[in-house]
């Protein structure tokens, strides 16, 4: 008897939490649209989609500058990117077709899609207490492009003295972040730190 009541408060509690896994994420939430929703809570039903092998994960070095290099303030540099396994130069359009449809491989089963570098000004320590505001960037630059040797590259030029965080953020066709088939691996991104000097 025991066992009897035991199986079927089971049932019941299986079949509760199976009925709370099978809400609808979405139910109440402003539907995405293809546009970037910036200030509402909003949800996605676009598919994870194609996700390659481990062997086709993709990876990224940011060879220029050097991690720590100090370099002047209000000049022109350089940073370039190295990326293996992404096929670069697909970026659907960001105000109609964001996130709007589900990650895609190439014939050769990488992903398709593109990298930015993002830049944030730390201040006057390389290692700050806090991490910083995701709305504030120095620079932002999607590299659309598709790679030459691999690399992407990208000028560009910072106005205040300090430590600076350089960073690649790679994204799928329609601008979701990778989907990697394995979550113990090495990062898809780099980033680095350098410094901005008057002198
Ligand atoms: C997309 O959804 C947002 C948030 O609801 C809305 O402000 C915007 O007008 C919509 N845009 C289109 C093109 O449907
Ligand atoms: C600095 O880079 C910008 C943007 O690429 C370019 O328009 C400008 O001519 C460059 N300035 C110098 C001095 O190279």
């Amino acid at each position: 008897m025991k066992i009897i009541i035991g199986t079927i408060l089971s049932i019941l509690l299986i079949s509760l939490i199976s009925s709370v896994d099978a809400k609808d994420v979405c139910t109440g939430l402003t539907p995405a649209n293809g546009t970037q929703i910036a200030n509402v809570a909003s949800c996605s039903k676009t598919a994870l989609g194609q996700i390659p092998t481990v062997n086709h994960m993709t990876s990224t070095i940011i060879t220029k500058p050097e991690f720590g290099q100090t370099l002047p303030i209000n000049k022109n540099f350089t940073v370039e990117v190295k990326i293996i396994n992404l096929h670069t130069g697909f970026f659907s359009n960001p105000e109609t077709q964001y996130y709007s449809f589900s990650q895609t491989l190439d014939k050769n089963g990488k992903i398709e899609g593109h990298s930015h570098i993002t830049v944030q000004y730390l201040g006057l320590k390389a290692t700050p207490d806090n991490p910083p505001d995701p709305r504030t960037f120095a620079f932002f630059q999607g590299l659309n492009a598709k790679a030459v040797d691999g690399t992407l590259s990208q000028t560009l030029k910072l106005t205040e003295a300090g430590f600076y965080r350089i960073c690649t953020m790679a994204a799928s066709f329609s601008h979701q972040p990778l989907i990697m088939p394995v979550a113990k691996r090495g990062s898809q991104d780099d980033c680095i730190r350098i410094r901005i000097s008057e002198h």
